[in-house]
């Protein structure tokens, strides 16, 4: 027996909600991030991420539109916790060889949350009959995903880099 009313409804908008936030979280902290980077090229991919959460923003404020709900977040202490580390090895690497795998790595603990967060919303929303909805999500979890994978590219990289400079040294 249920006792209780609340339903996959009131769930998904309550995902949908903790999203919004931690996406307006990443969005303020992407540019502080992406400053605090060494490498150029990582700064770069930082910025477009920026412009892409932009977009990101917009389409969850259009989810919220389909199911008659006011754009409204609720805040997402996981992502509080998550960006919070990201500033603490901002502030403690800065200067050091580490720092930019210190900043992938945090960068990628974000997306890898925003993944599992927008591949629920897309299952619960196509399980709801949300038709014009799972598209949006599903583009968004598309563009975190490959944000991740350059992010995995850039960390190798740098590791290659690394490398090369200690040949060079030896
Ligand atoms: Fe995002």
């Amino acid at each position: 027996m249920k006792t209780s009313e609340k339903t996959l409804n009131d769930l998904f908008l309550e995902v949908l909600k903790d999203t919004y936030s931690a996406e307006k979280q990443v969005l303020r902290a992407l540019g502080k991030i992406s400053k605090a980077a060494d490498s150029e090229k990582l700064a770069v991919a930082l910025d477009t991420h920026r412009t892409e959460t932009e977009g990101q923003i917009e389409r969850l404020q259009q989810v919220f539109e389909m199911v008659g709900k006011p754009a409204r977040g609720r805040p997402c202490e996981a992502i509080s916790g998550i960006l919070e580390e990201a500033n603490e090895i901002a502030q403690e690497f800065k200067g050091s060889e580490a720092l930019d795998a210190g900043l992938i790595a945090a960068q990628q603990a974000v997306e890898h949350y925003e993944i599992t967060r927008y591949g629920t919303l897309k299952s619960w929303a196509e399980e709801l009959g949300l038709i014009e909805a799972v598209p949006l999500l599903a583009q968004t979890l598309e563009e975190e995903k490959k944000t991740d994978q350059i992010l995995t590219e850039l960390a190798r990289e740098r590791v290659n880099e690394e490398a090369a400079d200690a040949s060079v040294d030896q």
